[in-house]
């Protein structure tokens, strides 16, 4: 029995454009020769550079690629705490990683409510007024969110965005399924709403083209770009350029919007797989995400059922799920009757399976 996997938030192989980047890598390895495999700008491969600040409406030296968004967070997280130290305030749930990066800082989480139209504004304002000390920033996926798929409606965008600014705290928008919406309209983001001062926009090719060239980008506020490139230039140096320029490449031809299209209706495919599962063997009792996007919907199986307890049997019977607790603060003890379902791995048939299976053990 082959292992149904709905615990992985990564594309499935076959949404990954690999014969198209191939021929990329190989076009721009022998047209610009030794200038991909050497040292170069710690801020990423100047045409790429260019195309993201273009796309954002920024200056290039406002836009540093990293080597994956995860390891802008990395930097990002790093250089608020040592100039502005003091707790970072974070939605609940939130995606795990940052959440151990953050921990491993020393910092401060401060966990926000949130429900399903996002973060709620509300809590933040109050944690705001709370203390006199200023938080060191603010994280927060607004758009198919990471875990839970949910969007921050354009109303709190906008409370959002006015709080930040009566405040002036530095947000982070973390933001690498924006672009693989495949219903509904798009929102604008924090950053467009901010105009970029205290809002620095991060995204990734991870979702758009594929994780393994290890391509993330920031847009910075401009009297911070400079050192969060230092920060990089100290870590690694100068990031690979080979991947960055292949991507470069791959715009450059014209694949970028055609491939996105291709990856939006498999996703789409797949959400709806989910959906139409889950509506015909969940229970009455349990609740779920509807997303609009991304990767990820949220599962609520209702009161005095435990995750835990069902994804040990669930892995027993070859389905695998992210227990929902996993993207609370430790020690919150929230998020014990809820999963993370990512429905980007397995094929709708699979998902459908996989569903019925999950359903069959509660
Ligand atoms: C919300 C969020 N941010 C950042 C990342 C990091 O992606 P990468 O480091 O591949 O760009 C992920 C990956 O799944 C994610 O879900």
């Amino acid at each position: 029995m082959t292992v149904i996997s709905f615990a992985r938030g990564a594309p499935a192989p076959e949404l990954i454009p690999a014969a198209d980047l191939a021929e990329c890598a190989y076009a721009v390895a022998r047209r610009e020769g030794a200038k991909v495999f050497a040292y170069g700008p710690g801020g990423g491969y100047g045409p790429l550079r260019e195309w993201v600040a273009e796309q954002h409406g920024v200056e290039p030296g406002r836009v540093v690629l990293t080597v994956g968004g995860l390891q802008g967070f990395v930097f990002y997280a790093a250089e608020l705490l040592a100039r502005r130290p003091g707790r970072v305030l974070v939605e609940a749930p939130t995606y795990d990683r940052p959440l151990k990066i953050l921990a491993r800082e020393g910092a401060e989480i401060v966990a926000l409510p949130m429900d399903e139209e996002g973060l709620d504004p509300d809590a933040l304002d109050a944690e705001l007024g709370r203390s006199s000390s200023a938080p060191s920033f603010l994280y927060t996926i607004p758009t198919f969110q990471n875990p839970s798929g949910r969007t921050l409606s354009i109303e709190r965008r906008r409370r959002l965005v006015e709080i930040a600014e009566r405040h002036a705290l530095p947000v982070l928008e973390d933001d690498p399924y924006g672009l693989v919406r495949f219903e509904g309209e798009p929102c604008p983001t924090l950053h467009e709403l901010e105009g970029g001062g205290l809002v620095t926009y991060t995204s990734s090719f991870s979702k758009t083209a594929a994780p393994g060239l290890r391509t993330g980008y920031f847009v910075l506020p401009a009297d911070e770009a400079g050192a969060f490139e230092e920060r990089a230039v100290s870590t690694y140096i100068s990031p690979p350029f080979l991947p960055q320029a292949t991507i470069a490449e791959f715009i450059a031809r014209g694949h970028f919007e055609p491939n996105l299209e291709r990856v939006r209706a498999e996703l789409k495919a797949r959400r709806d797989a989910m959906l139409d599962a889950l509506t015909r063997h969940f229970p009455a009792s349990s609740s779920w995400s509807r997303p609009e996007g991304g990767y990820f919907l949220w599962l609520e199986l209702g009161e005095g059922a435990g995750a835990a307890e069902l994804a040990a049997r669930a892995e027993a019977q070859g389905v695998t799920f992210v227990r929902g607790e996993d993207f609370f603060p430790q020690s919150s003890a929230s998020g014990v009757t809820s999963a993370r379902l990512a429905f980007s791995y397995e094929r709708p048939e699979r998902i459908a399976e996989g569903i019925e299976r999950l359903a069959n053990l509660l």
